[in-house]
């Protein structure tokens, strides 16, 4: 048994229950409104567990559906409506850049926009997930998305 079975976290009034893990192993990806007011997406995905806004930052897209795919090192969310990449852990928004278009062939790298889609923490205790939900007071654009606009889709409470 590690060290980090033996003192697992404690339970605090700001972690929202979402589910067993092992039923998230193996669903893959979860959606729940936690806590009454935010749609969050829990994703599982090489033994890691992740939680973000559940609508992409750009308008508004379900990422439930999006590949995790790694560009340069950064693993992503890959948003099915228009391919943006929105990275797992930090949330930042990437794109690929031409190093200088005048020269062929071109060359690109990625880089990142910044941060643009809100990131949650996520807990497991005793192979029980919780979300607690990130109130940085600090606007990110997948904000925008979670209202009740754009909450056509019904998510388990
Ligand atoms: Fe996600 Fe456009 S809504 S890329």
């Amino acid at each position: 048994m590690s060290s980090q079975e033996e003192n697992p976290p404690c339970l605090t009034p700001d972690m929202h229950f979402i589910g067993k893990k092992a039923d998230i192993v193996k669903a893959g990806r979860v959606t729940m409104r936690v806590n009454g007011c935010r749609d969050v997406l829990v994703v599982y995905h090489q033994e890691k567990l992740y939680a973000l806004d559940l609508r992409c930052y750009h308008a508004g897209g379900l990422l439930q559906d999006g590949d995790i795919e790694d560009f340069n090192g950064r693993l992503c969310i890959v948003c099915p409506c228009h391919k943006y990449k929105i990275t797992l852990t930090e949330g930042e928004g990437l794109y690929e850049a031409v190093d200088n278009p005048t020269i062929r062939p071109l060359k690109t790298q990625w880089r990142s926009k910044g941060l643009k889609q809100r990131i949650h923490k996520v807990t497991e205790v005793s192979g029980d997930v919780y979300v607690t939900l990130n109130d940085s007071s600090e606007a990110i654009e997948s904000d925008v998305y979670q209202t009740e606009k754009y909450r056509t889709v019904s998510l388990d409470a």
